[in-house]
């Protein structure tokens, strides 16, 4: 079954039932209505670094996308509320099949997941059918159902190491992530062209001049940038692993390029450092936010605990075929 029509279906039938439109609690009891839904429903909810701040506060499990994937795995309880972006919720899903899993917001996606349409990846791979496929784990679940491993950023390097050195690689669909790996690995990998907004938003300029007014300043950034940022970052790291550094390193200012959520939890982690957002291309824009991670908000948290929706639906053969590469990921860290 196609999981496009699958999203269009449910997206439809929502908004035929103005969801979105339900009633909610004020502002003042959201939150121990929150709390409340959980526990009458036996549910956790699982957040991002990159969702909002008061999301981050309510979370039962925050964390980067290797955490969470695992946390998922292992979730007892009897639904899974994924306050992050679709494929993570999805993943969730594929390892956790018998949980119901919701998302606050079925449009919440990725650009990067979207950058790697299934149908054009297949062509590509039927291109070099020698290749072992590497993907990483933002992308849909039809791509993981074409992969052979998947990984994060938290153990990208580990995996490509685990792969038998005269193997060749299809590495997607991360074109910056896959060029940091080439240089960190030493391994010659056929790369998929996709990209995410937020990473690409960052201006190598701007930053130049921001760090010649902070000379003190370390200049940290996550591996979905692009490679002529990273070749200036003093330290580059998925979110968890940035979230290590600031709190270890001695430096007390950082010029953070990744999105820009995951400064609240820098601040508690390390609160006497001082943080800074990497400045973006266009200034007239919020870029440094992920558009889609902050579409998830208190009130939608709130619906989807009471209504149980939107719920992620995927039909069983793709989850089976999805699944395998993910669990060999987990299996080696
Ligand atoms: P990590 O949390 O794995 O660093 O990934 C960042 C990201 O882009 C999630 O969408
Ligand atoms: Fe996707 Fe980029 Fe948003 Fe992460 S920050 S969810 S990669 S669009």
């Amino acid at each position: 079954m196609d999981t496009k029509l699958d999203l269009k279906i449910a997206t439809t039938t929502l908004a035929a039932r103005g969801y979105l439109n339900l009633p909610v609690p004020s502002r003042d009891t959201i939150v121990s209505e929150i709390k409340r839904l959980k526990k009458e429903k036996n549910a956790v909810i699982l957040a991002h670094y990159y969702q909002n701040k008061d999301i981050q506060e309510l979370a039962d499990y925050l964390g980067d996308s290797l955490y969470l994937a695992k946390i998922a795995a292992e979730v007892e309880a009897d639904m899974i509320v994924f306050a992050g972006v679709h494929f993570m919720a999805e993943t969730a899903k594929i390892i956790n099949p018998t949980k119901k899993v919701v998302l606050p917001d079925l449009k919440a996606g990725c650009s990067l997941a979207d950058s790697c349409p299934p149908a054009d990846f297949k062509k590509f791979k039927e291109q070099h059918p020698e290749a072992l496929v590497v993907t990483y784990i933002n992308c849909s679940a039809d791509i993981k159902a074409l992969s052979d491993i998947v990984c994060t950023s938290s153990n990208a390097v580990q995996i490509i190491e685990s792969i038998p050195k005269d193997k060749q690689i299809i590495f997607a669909p991360d074109k910056n992530l896959g060029r940091y790996l080439i240089k960190e690995t030493g391994r010659d990998m056929i790369l998929w062209e996709g990209s995410c907004i937020v990473h690409e938003a960052f201006s190598f300029e701007k930053i130049v001049t921001l760090f010649k007014e902070h000379p003190q300043a370390k200049f940290i950034a996550h591996p979905e940038s692009e490679s002529q940022v990273l070749d200036v970052a003093h330290y580059v790291g998925s979110t968890s692993g940035l979230l290590k550094f600031v709190k270890e390193d001695d430096a007390t200012e950082f010029i953070v390029a990744t999105e820009a959520g995951i400064l609240h939890e820098m601040q508690k982690r390390a609160p006497h450092k001082t943080f800074i957002p990497a400045p973006v291309e266009d200034d007239t824009c919020a870029c440094s936010e992920c558009a889609f991670m902050k579409l998830n908000t208190l009130e939608k948290l709130y619906l989807c605990l009471e209504h149980e929706l939107p719920e992620i639906l995927l039909e069983e053969n793709l989850m089976i075929q999805a699944r395998l590469p993910i669990e060999r990921m987990l299996e080696i860290g």
